[in-house]
């Protein structure tokens, strides 16, 4: 095979560009779509035909016509998702959020035709109700340094000729014809590029490890699994950029001498298994992949690999074996990947966003990656940002970001259970999923990065990052994680399978108002043992959510236990629920519409709640109309 000639492709599509003159880029991430991006794209389509204007919806090499065009495409998730549908009109950068369908006309007729801001459009700011145009403007992206989401929302992730345009796969022609594999071992480790799937391990250090070993055959897997709640960032990066990933795959190949490559990704991500097979497919036909590549002699080939969805077959030694065919279960290290991994062979296995970060270093170098981040946690991380936050979305910062900078800045402020911002409304963030632990008010100035966090008993770990509002209860924070690594241990190991059970039934006891001060010290002293004892990363890190919500928060777990109230009432059990004889006129409407028949009192009289028979269901409180009931909130 002849060597790619990516200089030619980029020229081609870079003239075939510039007859461009308005490119409309419709966000085409999982969350615009399900808030109708498609729609939306289909309405600015029909609009621009009505408007008799060129329009592409793919770039037109061939045509022998000078006239300006309109680029019409989709991109993967642009990180703002919380404001979609987005649409985004370069060269301007103006950015529209929650478009509807009906915008489209006035959007191709105003802006594109009269090159007019719509104002209403435009984002809003929750706090000073200034209106900002776009990414170059919106705090929301000002404050970010999105360099591995840098493309996603940018180039188009179907289309192989974009993201070669925008230097794309230069690294790894690079890496095959230029540099050596200890070469590219050291960049890497130069870099300080640590692991982001969780661990945190330094990437470089990992790829000599499996370079060092002897074996004809080695493999590179990216691992797309993604289990944490709330997480979608490798979605995000694999829907919105997967030739990144792929290329980061390649690298990581010639640095280890492997020709053979999974992307392991779970099912239920659709998108991304779709969007990462088009690029191999056409990263195959274009001749980036396959036999000789770039004529170096050294040949790759990359498989998808879809797994079902089981948390733990995100942990390394469980997702090999689920790509054998076998149950996903962990095994014990040593051995470790490097040395006997996929089908026994030396395997280098690495997160998306790891990957993803690699072409990036390779093409600028290591000092320009470490330029980022603080002093052993280098470069950027991104960043689920969901709870009660104003802006939610996928934002990617620097490490030694504050957590003030991200809820404060980037985040638009803490919201209350109706989506408004409220000053002094902040209570904790959750950060690491499941196996990670919580931050308060007092880390709030705590720059963000792998050593920090684990000295507070937390974690980076993938990276979400859950904010939570003085309203939330925190036992039910812990107990909604809990309840999620019962469900996903796989069984194996007794600490983890019966322990989880057992902090999950203790944690029920608090919540539900059976609890002893016994009760608590069996939930920390079960929770010490599970994290010790405990095969795999799962069961070890299983109670880290307990004890560091235990930690920060044990007031609150006491007032469960010992006064048998919930300081925030969101625990059903606890709640004390009367009515008021004050406010209480004797309508009657309370005890019609209670279920269990636990209110009585005769009409125009003070009604009184049995508390025996009163399941707390809430429906008295909802048909009050003279706020009679208390004891909800
Ligand atoms: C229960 C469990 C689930 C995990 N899930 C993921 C995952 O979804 N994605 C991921 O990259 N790493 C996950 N990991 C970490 C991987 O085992 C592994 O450390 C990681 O993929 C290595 O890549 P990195 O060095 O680039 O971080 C998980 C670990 C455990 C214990
Ligand atoms: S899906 Fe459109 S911004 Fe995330």
């Amino acid at each position: 095979m002849t060597s790619i000639d990516l200089k030619g492709i980029a020229q081609a599509y870079n003239s075939a560009a510039s007859k461009v003159y308005k490119r409309i880029v419709v966000c085409a991430g999982t969350g615009c779509m399900a808030n109708g991006a498609l729609p939306v794209f289909n309405a600015l389509k029909a609009a621009v035909e009505k408007a008799g204007m060129r329009e592409f919806v793919e770039l037109e090499f061939d045509v022998h016509d000078d006239r300006k065009v309109i680029q019409l495409t989709g991109s993967g998730c642009q990180g703002f998702c919380a404001q979609g549908p987005l649409v985004n009109i370069l060269p301007e950068e103006t950015m529209y959020v929650k478009v509807k369908p009906e915008d489209a006309e006035r959007i191709i007729n105003q802006t594109i035709v009269n090159n007019e801001v719509i104002e209403e459009l435009l984002y809003k700011n929750p706090v000073t109700g200034e209106r900002n145009r776009g990414q170059l403007d919106i705090p929301f992206y000002k404050l970010q340094n999105r360099l591995v989401l840098g493309e996603c929302g940018h180039v188009d992730p179907e289309d192989i000729r974009e993201y070669i345009a925008h230097g794309g796969y230069l690294a790894a022609q690079k890496a095959f014809t230029e540099m050596t594999d200890v070469e590219i071992c050291d960049t890497i480790v130069v870099s300080g590029l640590r692991g982001r799937g969780g661990g945190g391990f330094p990437t470089g250090r990992k790829w000599h490890l499996t370079r060092v070993e002897q074996s004809e055959k080695k493999y590179v897997i990216c691992n797309g699994d993604e289990g944490d709640p709330g997480a979608f960032m490798d979605r995000s990066l694999m829907e919105g950029n997967p030739h990144r990933v792929l290329e980061g795959m390649m690298i990581a190949a010639r640095a280890i001498g492997a020709d053979e490559g999974y992307v392991y990704v779970r099912l239920e991500y659709p998108l991304a298994v779709k969007r990462m097979r088009k690029a191999i497919e056409d990263a195959l036909d274009a001749g980036v992949l396959g036999d000789n590549v770039f004529g170096s002699g050294h040949s790759m080939y990359i498989h998808i690999m879809e797994g079902a969805g089981a948390f733990v077959c995100g942990e390394e030694t469980a997702l090999m074996a689920s790509i054998e065919g076998k149950r996903g279960m962990p095994m014990p290290k040593p051995p470790f990947p490097a040395q006997k991994g996929l089908f026994g062979k030396p395997t280098v296995i690495n997160n998306v966003e790891t990957l993803a970060a690699v072409p990036l270093i390779i093409r600028h170098g290591a000092s320009w990656f470490n330029k980022y981040g603080t002093a052993n946690s280098k470069g950027t991380k991104t960043f689920a940002l969901t709870g009660h936050v104003a802006n939610t979305g996928l934002i990617e910062v620097p490490f030694g970001t504050t957590l003030r900078e991200i809820v404060y800045n980037i985040g638009g402020g803490v919201t209350d259970n109706e989506g408004h911002v409220t000053h002094e409304g902040f209570k904790a963030v959750q950060i690491g999923g499941p196996s990670g632990g919580c931050l308060t008010e007092d880390d709030l100035d705590l720059p963000l990065d792998y050593d920090n966090l684990t000295a507070i008993g937390a974690m980076v770990g993938s990276g979400g990052l859950v904010v939570m509002n003085k309203q939330s209860c925190m036992v039910q924070i812990a107990r909604f994680f809990m309840n999620f690594t019962q469900n996903e241990s796989c069984g194996k190991c007794v600490p983890c399978r019966e322990g989880t059970k057992q902090m999950l039934a203790l944690l029920d006891d608090i919540i539900e108002g059976r609890a002893t001060e016994e009760t608590f010290e069996v939930l920390e002293e079960v929770g010490k043992v599970v994290k010790l004892a405990s095969l795999c990363g799962l069961g070890k890190t299983a109670p880290s959510p307990v004890l560091s919500t235990i930690l920060k928060f044990k007031d609150e777990y006491l007032a469960h236990i010992r006064d048998k109230r919930c300081p925030t009432n969101n625990c059903k059990a606890l709640r004390s629920i009367s009515i008021d004889p004050e406010k209480c006129i004797g309508c009657t409407a309370c005890a019609r519409k209670c279920p269990v028949k636990a209110i009585s009192g005769d009409k125009k009289q003070v009604h009184v709640i049995d508390p025996e028979v009163c399941t707390k269901c809430g429906v008295c409180f909802e048909v009050c109309k003279f706020d009679a009931v208390v004891g909800f909130n």
